[in-house]
């Protein structure tokens, strides 16, 4: 398709944009009494208008039930979280029974290191992308020194080539062969937070997998946002957080995925809680611990009903649109972007370079030249939400939902107008 850099040609866009009803879906913030342009959909997704409905009915069941709600609310508080898994697993290309939800994303990568994490003197090296997000690295590096290990010899990074923004595919791969034999583990950001570098996960599993390691992914920036295929991939284990594109809200829930390779099996070490052991039983308060038949054996704690019941909200919209049409709108917005940024940069005579490869999601990372953070301030108090990361980098991610095709146009105005104002 050949791109406009026009309002009229932006509107056209919207008009057979499949996905534009539901714009109104989600509550927008003001600013100077106008909605913004939301790009902030890789740290906080907006709030979705029907997500109050479903916390409300678990006040009111609470309010009328009080105890009696675990059994006999309308959604019952005991297997609330069963409702996400169908629908979660069709985000993540993954079967029913390998999904869960549960605590946080750090906690729950933690939980899932006791499974697959098991150095041994011989295969102990985990391998990862240099600079994961910093969450990831205090996790790697307390469970290797948890273990005994030092995580200057444990932990091998994979850099990026000098003078360039991006991981090659091939030196990954390469590493995993180099490691080899003492390769314990993967973990790496399916999508990177900085850069939006969508890692080819599929042919990272199949190397790691290869040469007899674990393989895991820290979905955070993936997850409702790019194709996953994780039970045909092989992958061991994921997890995710779900207030980015996930819409969940602030802080909320973690899901996770296990191969079902690893399910209804005693033998894999796991922490465990009584959320975990089988419903049937699970009653009866027995010692014995005898895991669910699914993910939900690495559940410890009963579920937090009212930080399920938005996601929840949320799930509801991905399973009425899919990942289908949500990717098909992200690809055709994401190139709108990238050719209005173009446009831009080509009328102020180079301001900015965009650092993310082709193999990208939603988010595009612009660095600026000759701009500093004052820029970022102009767009904030414009109307533009974007986010600022070290040392000159603006992230833009327009989340499929609820982004138009009219504020890419729009942005690319008030970016214009930013530059220009400093001269
Ligand atoms: C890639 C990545 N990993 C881990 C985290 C940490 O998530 P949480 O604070 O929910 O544990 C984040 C949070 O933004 C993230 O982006």
């Amino acid at each position: 398709m050949e791109f406009k850099n026009s309002l009229v040609f932006a509107q056209q866009l919207d008009a057979i944009d499949p996905l534009r009803k539901y714009r109104n879906e989600f509550h927008f913030p003001k600013v100077k009494g106008k909605d913004v342009i939301y790009f902030t959909g890789n740290s906080l997704g907006l709030q979705p208008k029907r997500s109050q409905k479903f916390i409300d009915d678990i006040m009111k069941d609470w309010k009328d039930l009080a105890v009696e709600g675990h059994f006999h609310a309308e959604k019952p508080w005991w297997d609330y979280h069963e409702r996400l898994a169908a629908p979660l697993a069709k985000v993540v290309g993954a079967k029913t029974p390998e999904v869960s939800v549960m605590n946080t994303l750090t906690v729950n990568l933690h939980m899932l290191m006791v499974s697959f994490y098991r150095p041994t003197q011989k295969r102990f090296k985990i391998i990862c992308e240099e600079k994961a997000f910093p969450s990831d690295q205090y996790m790697l590096n307390s469970q290797v020194q948890f273990h005994g290990f030092d995580p200057d010899t444990a932990i091998v990074e994979v850099k990026k080539r000098p003078g360039e923004n991006f991981w090659q595919t091939q030196d990954v791969l390469d590493k995993i062969n180099e490691v080899g034999e003492e390769l314990a583990l993967v973990l790496i950001g399916g999508v990177n937070y900085y850069n939006g570098q969508v890692f080819n996960m599929e042919a990272i599993t199949r190397a790691a997998k290869a040469q007899g390691a674990f393989v895991g992914w820290d979905l955070a920036h993936a997850v409702g946002n790019v194709g996953l295929n994780l039970h045909d991939w092989g992958v061991d284990f994921a997890a995710w957080c779900s207030y980015k594109y996930m819409n969940s809200g602030p802080g909320n829930a973690s899901g996770i995925f296990v191969h079902q390779k690893y399910l209804n099996n005693n033998e894999i070490p796991r922490f465990e809680g009584w959320w975990g052991t089988r419903k049937e039983t699970r009653f009866l308060m027995k010692p014995e611990f005898e895991p669910m038949e699914n993910a939900d054996a690495w559940q410890v704690s009963n579920p937090p009903v009212l930080s399920l019941a938005p996601y929840l909200a949320s799930l509801e919209m991905f399973e009425e649109v899919g990942m289908e049409t949500l990717i098909s709108k992200r690809k055709l917005i994401v190139a709108y972007l990238e050719f209005i940024l173009q446009e831009i940069d080509k009328e102020t005579e180079g301001s900015f370079e965009i650092i993310t490869p082709k193999d990208r999601g939603c988010q595009l990372s612009v660095f600026l030249h000759g701009q500093g953070k004052e820029l970022f301030n102009y767009l904030m108090e414009n109307g533009v939400i974007t986010d600022w990361r070290e040392p000159n980098v603006i992230r833009l991610a327009p989340a499929p939902f609820y982004c138009s095709f009219a504020d890419m146009y729009n942005f690319g105005q008030i970016l214009k107008s930013g530059i220009l104002a400093k001269g």
